[in-house]
Parts: structure tokens; sequence; C-alpha cells
């Protein structure tokens, strides 16, 4: 069945995965970025190999602008059936070294976007006593990571919201899942090699019992499956991809 789908930070890596995937599963996708211009190389790549996309330019740590944007897609496409949040910002500091403003930036973004973007999607889901809700979280949620407290409290952040919302949504139709990933190949990854702050791929995947990195396609499978009609009983679930790195 074709539904409406948005993939928040889907202009890159994993959300530019999830959105060529679920367009290939028939959905409508609007492909939410705050760099406009990538959400729409992503949406004309889907529209030019025969899927419906849309992009929208917004940054999902202004409440206003998620309000404009959702309103936009609902607009295009009617109401808003499936929401996977892939929009983050990454990076190191040491914890003693974090400023406030960069601690409420990472709040801003990973944390506050999340929460925006799941309240503006949850009333169209709730209307239409349906809806699938898949959260990216990460592997530093779980277990936390050198030199990302304020990333990873971000995305502990996320992982307890998104159980909760599976708790409040369940009885109407609502699915609410998080997908934390351990290190899948990306720009967000690459540019964080470059820069000196991850270790080579050689020594990252050490920590891999799988033995390699993962790619975008790989949640984007999962993702898929977590925005069926199948997946109806699938609900506040932590479903790692992970390589085994995280048990
Ligand atoms: N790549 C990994 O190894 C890895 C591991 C664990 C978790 N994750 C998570 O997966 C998700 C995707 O990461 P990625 O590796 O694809 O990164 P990426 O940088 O390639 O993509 C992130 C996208 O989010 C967008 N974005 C950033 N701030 C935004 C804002 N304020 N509003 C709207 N969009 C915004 C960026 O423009 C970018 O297109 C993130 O939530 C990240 O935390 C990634």
């Amino acid at each position: 069945m074709s539904r409406t789908a948005v993939v928040t930070g889907g202009g890159s890596g994993l959300g530019q995965a999830i959105s060529a995937h679920l367009a290939a599963d028939g959905h409508r996708v609007a492909v939410l970025d705050v760099n406009a211009d990538a959400a729409n190389i992503v949406a004309s790549a889907i529209t030019a190999t025969g899927g419906d996309a849309l992009a929208v330019g917004v940054d999902v740590s202004d409440e206003h602008a998620v309000e404009a944007a959702f309103a936009a897609v609902r607009d295009a496409y009617g109401p808003i059936e499936i929401l996977v949040t892939s929009a983050a910002i990454a990076g190191f500091t040491r914890f003693d070294k974090i400023t406030l403003d960069e601690w409420n930036r990472y709040l801003a973004v990973n944390l506050t976007g999340t929460f925006l973007c799941i309240r503006a999607a949850l009333s169209d889901m709730v209307a239409g006593k349906w809806g699938r809700i898949v959260t990216i979280s990460s592997a530093a949620g779980q277990q936390g990571a050198p030199a990302q407290g304020h990333y990873s409290a971000t995305k502990g952040g996320v992982i307890a919201m998104t159980k909760t919302v599976a708790l409040d949504y369940a009885r109407k139709g609502i699915t609410a899942n998080t997908v934390p990933p351990f290190v899948i190949d990306s720009p967000m990854l690459r540019q964080q090699q470059e820069e000196g702050k991850l270790p080579a791929t050689e020594l990252l995947t050490r920590a891999i019992p799988a033995g390699r990195l993962g790619v975008g396609e790989e949640v984007a499978a999962v993702c898929s499956f977590l925005c069926s009609e199948g997946a109806g009983y699938v609900n506040g679930q932590v479903i790692g991809v992970n390589g085994g790195a995280v048990l």
C-alpha cells in the first residue's frame, strides 16, 4: 500500500538511503533536510527513477519551520503516515570542554528536532488510526562513545522518547521503534575520519564482529520493514544495525 512518508535528514547518508528505499516500496516520500540543495538532489534522483518524492528545506530544531514543512507535505501528499527521523549532528569534544552553546545545539537538533517532527506527524497518524515512526538513534545512546557526551545524551534521549511514544500511541494503530546504528559508511563518518576524530576504517572494523562497516542500505532495509503493514506488532523496540558490535 502506498503511504505518505517523511524522512528527515533525507539529503545525505542514511536518510538518503532510507528515502530511496521507501520510494522503491511505493511510498510518496518527502525528503526533509536543512541542506535544501541536497534534499532536492535526492528527491530528483527518486523521481528520475520513477518514484514519487519532493524536497523540503527545513531546520528540524525550528518549531515553526517544522510545522510549516509538515503542512507543505500534507498539502502535496495528504496526511503523514510514516516518519523516519535521521537528521542529526555529530562530533567529538572531551566532556570538560563541551560548552553550554555546543551542548544546547546538540539537544536542539538531535533531541528537540526529533520531538518536534514526531509531534508534527502524530495528529495525522491518530486521525488515520495508522502510523509508523522510526527514529535513527545510535549505539552511542546505548553504551556511550568516547568524547561524545553531548551526542550520546541526545541519542539516549531519542531511545527513551521513542519507547514512550510507543506506549502512548500503541492503541491508536501507531508504532514507534528506534534503530541505533554503530558505524555505517556515510558522509558524516568519512568527514569525522578526515578530521582525525574517528579512527581509520581498518581500526574501526576491529570492534565489529562482522569485520566491516555497515552501509546505508542495511539501515534502510530495516526501516522499510518497520514502516510496513507487516510490522504492526513490533512496537517500542530498539533494533540495532551494528554487525554484532552491540548485543
Ligand atoms: N553514520 C554512522 O555511522 C551513524 C552511526 C550511528 C548513528 N548515526 C545516525 O544516523 C543518522 C544519519 O547520519 P548520517 O551518517 O547519514 O549523517 P549525514 O551527515 O550524512 O546526514 C545527516 C543529514 O542531516 C541533516 N541535518 C543536520 N542538521 C539538520 C537540521 N538541523 N535540520 C534538518 N536536517 C539536518 C544534514 O544536512 C544531513 O543531510 C543520524 O541521526 C546519526 O546520528 C549514524
